[in-house]
């Protein structure tokens, strides 16, 4: 049972995807994580992540890297959707992605491209999108928990530049797969969410 999770950053798929994966007891993979810790390796690297031989070269990080508070920063997410468009590095991480969900009995993965390129044979797909004013609007709230000051303007257009550059790369790029079920999460609460989702899998199972 592979359930494949999609959709843009601070959308709730994360969310969504570790309650799915508590709820059918099924081991997680938040794919992003990998593309983040490439983007901080290449800068830990001395190389530029919109370089193709560096962000490539970078994808050989320690393991140890994956658990660096860093990795969760904005910053690295900007780094990791630059990398994130090499071929090269998609290639690189594909084979590690596609065995965690082939592990027997199946495997909850989010990212950007889990149920099109991933995994399409994925039981249920899930693309969960919410308007850039309600994901700015959460990031917010979770950025000034965490006691850093960043304004909601800025976080907003963080987010619309990394929705364009998902969005509009030639390989793998932000799609819903056609036998996608959209969950839009702008007005829901947290429960809603999951609620909505674990009924979506539940309908496709
Ligand atoms: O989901 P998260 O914000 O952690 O992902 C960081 C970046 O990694 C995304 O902006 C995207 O460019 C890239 N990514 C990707 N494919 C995935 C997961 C993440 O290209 N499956």
């Amino acid at each position: 049972m592979i359930i494949a999770v999609d959709g843009p950053t601070a959308s709730g798929k994360g969310t969504i995807a570790k309650a799915l994966a508590a709820h059918f007891g099924l081991p997680h993979l938040d794919t992003g994580l990998l593309y983040r810790a490439v983007g901080r390796q290449c800068v830990l690297n001395g190389g530029n992540p919109d370089h193709p031989s560096d962000a490539l070269a970078a994808c050989a990080f320690p393991e140890s890297l994956l658990l660096d508070p860093e990795l969760r920063s904005e910053a690295t997410g900007g780094l990791a959707s630059r990398a994130s468009v090499h071929p090269a590095v998609r290639e690189a991480l594909y084979d590690r992605q596609r065995r965690f969900a082939l592990q027997p009995g199946g495997a909850v993965l989010d990212g950007r491209d889990i149920g099109t390129v991933i995994a399409p044979e994925a039981i249920a797909k899930l693309f969960v999108v919410a308007s850039v004013d309600a994901r700015a609007h959460r990031r917010f709230l979770e950025m000034h928990a965490h006691g850093r000051d960043v304004s909601l303007e800025e976080i907003a257009a963080d987010l619309a530049a990394r929705d364009e550059r998902d969005c509009s790369r030639k390989d793998a790029p932000l799609a819903a797969a056609k036998d996608a079920v959209v969950i839009d999460t702008s007005t829901l609460k947290r429960e809603e969410a999951i609620a909505a989702a674990i009924a979506a899998v539940d309908a496709l199972t």
